[in-house]
C-alpha cells in the first residue's frame, strides 16, 4: 500500500483532485491510500465546499486555513504548515496539481525533506514569467519525481528544459528527483467533464433562477490579475462584452470570481455602470462544478481567461475567445477552436464575430480518453519507489 499526501487549495485543484480521489476509491483502494490536505487558499463555500459536496470528495483530513494574502505571506504560511503535516504523516509521496501558490508550497516543502513529489498537470508553459503561475509551475516541475503532462506540448516543453524522455530516464534507473519520469497522460478535467456531463442536466433550474435564455448566451469568466488589477483593463473587457450583448441581442452570463467581484464593487466606472443597466448581463455568484458544465454545454460560445474553462469549452465543443495574450493550451488555438484576444476590446469583438460567421469547428482528440486518473494511479503504483 502506498500512501499519498495530496495538496489542494484553489478551486480547480479541488475539482482535479476529485477525479483522482474517485479512481483511488473505486479502483485502487487496495494499493493506494490518500490523505487530503486543503491549504485553505480558497475558502468561500462556493469556491471550495460546494465541490466536496457535489463531487463526493471526502472531507479533507487537514485544513490549514491559510486564506488570502500576498504571494510571500500565503506561500510561506503554507510551506511551514505543509512541512509539519508531511513530518507527521510520513507519506510515500506528495501529490500536487497545477500551478497555484498551494502547488509551489507543496513542492518545496516535500522536496526539501526528500519526499518524492508527483506533479499532475506538469509541463504547461505560457512563456510569460510575469504570471505567478509560470514561476510556480516551473519550480514545481523541477522539484518533482513523477511528472504527468496532460498534453504532448507539455511533454515537449519539459524535454526542452532538460528533462529526459521516459525511455531514457528508465534506462538510467529508478525514478527519483535526479532522474524524474515524465508521462503523457491525458487530462483529469476531461475525465470529470465526461463523468458529470449527464448529471449536470439535473441542474437546469439554474436557467430559470437567473432568467438565463438556454442556448442564447455567452458564458464568460474573468479572474486573472492581468485582467482585474487595473480597473481600466477590466472595464474595457466588460465594455466589449456589453457591446456584443447589445449588438447581437445575446445574454452574457458571468459567474464571477470573488477577486473580480471585489474589484467591480469598489469601482466607480462608466462602463461598469452601463453593464449593470443591461438586463442581458447576468452577473452571478460562482457556481458549482455541475452547474458550470451545464452552463458550458448550453452556451453559444465561451469567453474566458481561465485555464480550466477554456479546456472545458473545448471538451463540450464550444468555440472560445481566450481573454489572454497567450495560453498554455496551445493545441486548442492551433486547431482553430479558440482565439487569443487578450484584453483588447476590438480583438474580443472581432474574435466573437469570427466564430459567429463560421460553422462550428472540428474538435480533435487532444486531451486523452477520459481515463487519465486511472493511468496516473497505475503509473504511481508501478513507478513510485
Ligand atoms: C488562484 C491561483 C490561480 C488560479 C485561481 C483559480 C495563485 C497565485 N493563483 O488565483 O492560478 O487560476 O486561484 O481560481 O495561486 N477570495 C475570496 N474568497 C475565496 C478565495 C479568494 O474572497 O474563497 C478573494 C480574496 O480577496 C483574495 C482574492 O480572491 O485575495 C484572490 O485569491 P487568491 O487565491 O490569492 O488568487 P486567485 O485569483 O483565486
Ligand atoms: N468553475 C466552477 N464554477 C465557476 C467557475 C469555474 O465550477 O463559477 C470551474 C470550471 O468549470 C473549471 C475550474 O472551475 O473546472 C476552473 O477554475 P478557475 O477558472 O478558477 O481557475 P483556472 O483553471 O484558471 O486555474
Amino acid at each position: 500500500m502506498k500512501k499519498l499526501l495530496t495538496i489542494i487549495g484553489a478551486r480547480p485543484q479541488i475539482i482535479k483532485a476529485a477525479a483522482l480521489n474517485r479512481a483511488i476509491r473505486t479502483k485502487f483502494a487496495d494499493e493506494l491510500t490518500e490523505v487530503l490536505v486543503h491549504t485553505g487558499q480558497h475558502y468561500d463555500h462556493g469556491m471550495s465546499e460546494v465541490f466536496f459536496e457535489e463531487m463526493g470528495i471526502p472531507k479533507a483530513d487537514y485544513n490549514l486555513e491559510i486564506g488570502s494574502g500576498s504571494h510571500g505571506q500565503q506561500t510561506s504560511r503554507m510551506l511551514d504548515s505543509i512541512e509539519q503535516v508531511i513530518i507527521k504523516e510520513k507519506p510515500d509521496a506528495l501529490v500536487i496539481y497545477g500551478d497555484t501558490n498551494s502547488t509551489l508550497a507543496g513542492a518545496l516543502a516535500a522536496a526539501k525533506i526528500h519526499v518524492p513529489v508527483i506533479h499532475i498537470e506538469s509541463g504547461l508553459r505560457s512563456f510569460n514569467k510575469r504570471m505567478p503561475e509560470e514561476v510556480n509551475r516551473i519550480t514545481a516541475d523541477h522539484a518533482s519525481t513523477l511528472l504527468y503532462s496532460p498534453t504532448k506540448a507539455g511533454s515537449r516543453n519539459l524535454e526542452k528544459e532538460g528533462f529526459r524522455t521516459l525511455r531514457e530516464a528508465q534506462q538510467r534507473g529508478k525514478a527519483d528527483i535526479d532522474n524524474p519520469y515524465v508521462f503523457h497522460c491525458g487530462d483529469l478535467m476531461y475525465d470529470n467533464t465526461l463523468f458529470y456531463s449527464d448529471k449536470a442536466d439535473e441542474y437546469e433550474s439554474l436557467f430559470e433562477k437567473h432568467g438565463i435564455d438556454k442556448g442564447n448566451y455567452v458564458l464568460s469568466t474573468i479572474h486573472r490579475p492581468q485582467n482585474t488589477d487595473d480597473i481600466n483593463v477590466l472595464s474595457g473587457i466588460l465594455n466589449a462584452l456589453n457591446e456584443i450583448s447589445l449588438a447581437d441581442d445575446v445574454q452574457m452570463v458571468l459567474p464571477l470570481h470573488p477577486r473580480t467581484a471585489n474589484k467591480i464593487a469598489q469601482a466607480d466606472d462608466e462602463n461598469i455602470k452601463k453593464v449593470q443597466s443591461n438586463p442581458n448581463f447576468k452577473v452571478i455568484e460562482p457556481v458549482g462544478f455541475l452547474e458550470m458544465i451545464l452552463l458550458e454545454k448550453n452556451s453559444k460560445l465561451v469567453m474566458t481567461d481561465s485555464g480550466g474553462v477554456q479546456k472545458e469549452a473545448f471538451f463540450v465543443k464550444k468555440p472560445c475567445v481566450i481573454l489572454r495574450p497567450e495560453t498554455e493550451w496551445t493545441e486548442i488555438v492551433e486547431s482553430n477552436c479558440a482565439i487569443l484576444a487578450g484584453s483588447d476590446p476590438e480583438k474580443i469583438k472581432t474574435a466573437y464575430n469570427h466564430f459567429k460567421a463560421i460553422p462550428i469547428p472540428e474538435f480533435p482528440e487532444i486531451f486523452g480518453d477520459g481515463k487519465a486518473a486511472e493511468f496516473i494511479c497505475r503509473s504511481i503504483i508501478d513507478h513510485l519507489n
